[in-house]
């Protein structure tokens, strides 16, 4: 039930904002030509979304070095130019676990990014459609594995937390079946949570608990707030009411503290893999000793990650472990990359050092935030064009072409 607080909130915008000028004022979007680069983006996805919800997509765990080291080591890493190599005709299709995508990209599982913008998963889903590239919903999406599948026409792939309650985890991936995902990715990296201070200090709850101070900050983010607090989906769409303990329990840490499981090992790997018939994708691997593992736990794919930098606060930038890890499997599994992809040059970097492609993680939730699917097509867009020009001016032609001498030693 809403409280007097929320409910004054909500019809105070409903109700200010019945107005069809005013309506319109509101959904003004700047226009999409003055947004040259993703921090062009995250900018002005702060202008549009309140402060509790940036800071849940923009925190890392504690500190936050390990989420600082993903963009600096990235950064770090210098591109070799090439010249007279005729690179007029370039490609960047590929395929990622054996699913052919039109650039090597896909959009990572995201929790709560339907607090970015209205159906937010949808829109993220329907955009990676369009663009030819996979689509990879949380198990803590606000829509759930239904709404999207009935709002997009083809497969999307379902990210998978393994919760005490195995019953409910058995009936996630019956859903995600039965729902035609293509892919099943098994985020392994989130046995405990992390700390993030600033969720924490805002006290950050699905839906917002409105205290004071939060009102006052949806208050200055009025079209935010008619989108999606005026919106049907407010809370988890694939947990709510189907798992016990859920009901009640409003801090996302002390929900999450209490459902996933501490105990998860290689058996329940084998557990998942033996209920999921298509491509299984290993989420959250750091470690050389654990990426040979997966290739005998049968799955297709790993992606090498620190859930961008918001698990083990001082663990190594994923770029940083990259080289190794790629070395340490060869072409017994796919390899794929996430942590700190913020253009096509980031994306060439971790092509170069061994991955077969990137999943694109705050990167797409800025533009999901300004202007819902037409930001995520405006995000993907920026880094194709970026990772075009950047094959040009290293003088690859095909994505197969990229290799460590693409990058200074
Ligand atoms: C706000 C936010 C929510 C996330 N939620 C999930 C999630 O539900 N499941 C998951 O496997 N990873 C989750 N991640 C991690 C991302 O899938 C991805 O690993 C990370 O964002 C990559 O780093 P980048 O944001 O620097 O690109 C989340 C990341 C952020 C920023």
């Amino acid at each position: 039930m809403r409280s007097a607080l929320q409910r004054f909130a909500l019809s105070h915008f409903l109700t200010t904002n019945r107005n069809p000028r005013r309506r319109k004022m509101l959904q003004h979007v700047e226009p999409m030509t003055t947004v040259a680069c993703i921090e062009d983006l995250r900018r002005i996805a702060h202008s549009r979304v309140p402060r509790d919800f940036m800071d849940y997509f923009e925190s890392g765990s504690y500190s936050e070095q390990t989420l600082r080291l993903n963009r600096d080591d990235l950064q770090r890493l210098l591109l070799q130019p090439r010249v007279l190599a005729d690179v007029a005709q370039r490609s960047q299709t590929t395929t990622m676990a054996g699913q052919s995508v039109s650039m090597p990209i896909a959009l990572a599982p995201i929790g709560m990014s339907g607090m970015a913008y209205q159906d937010g998963e949808i829109h993220a889903c329907r955009a990676a459609e369009v663009a030819g590239i996979p689509y990879i919903l949380s198990t803590m999406s606000i829509c759930s594995i239904e709404d999207v599948a009935a709002a997009v026409s083809k497969p999307f792939w379902f990210q998978l937390y393994v919760m005490k309650d195995r019953g409910f985890v058995r009936e996630l991936i019956q859903r995600a079946i039965a729902a035609k995902c293509s892919a099943l990715v098994l985020t392994v990296d989130l046995q405990v949570l992390g700390q993030r201070h600033r969720d924490l200090k805002n006290g950050l709850s699905v839906p917002p608990e409105l205290r004071l101070g939060t009102v006052l900050r949806i208050a200055a983010r009025p079209r935010w707030a008619l989108g999606v607090l005026g919106g049907k989906r407010k809370t988890f769409g694939n947990i709510d009411g189907r798992i016990a303990g859920m009901d009640g329990v409003r801090s996302l840490s002390q929900w999450t503290a209490q459902q996933f499981d501490q105990a998860l090992s290689w058996d329940d790997v084998d557990w998942v893999r033996g209920l999921w018939p298509g491509p299984l994708i290993l989420k959250g691997i750091m470690d050389e000793d654990d990426a040979r593992r997966a290739v005998t736990s049968g799955a297709t794919a790993l992606v090498v990650s620190n859930h961008g930098g918001r698990q083990l606060d001082g663990a190594p930038s994923s770029i940083s472990v990259l080289p190794r890890i790629a070395d340490a499997v060869g072409s017994d599994i796919e390899v794929l990359f996430d942590g700190g992809i913020r253009s096509g040059q980031d994306v060439m970097r971790a092509l170069a050092l061994g991955a077969r492609g990137c999943l694109l993680g705050r990167a797409y939730v800025y533009g999901l935030c300004v202007d819902g699917g037409a930001g995520v097509r405006r995000a993907i867009e920026i880094i194709r064009s970026e990772l075009d020009v950047t094959m040009a001016l290293t003088g690859v032609r095909t994505i197969a072409g990229i290799d460590r001498r693409v990058i200074v030693d």
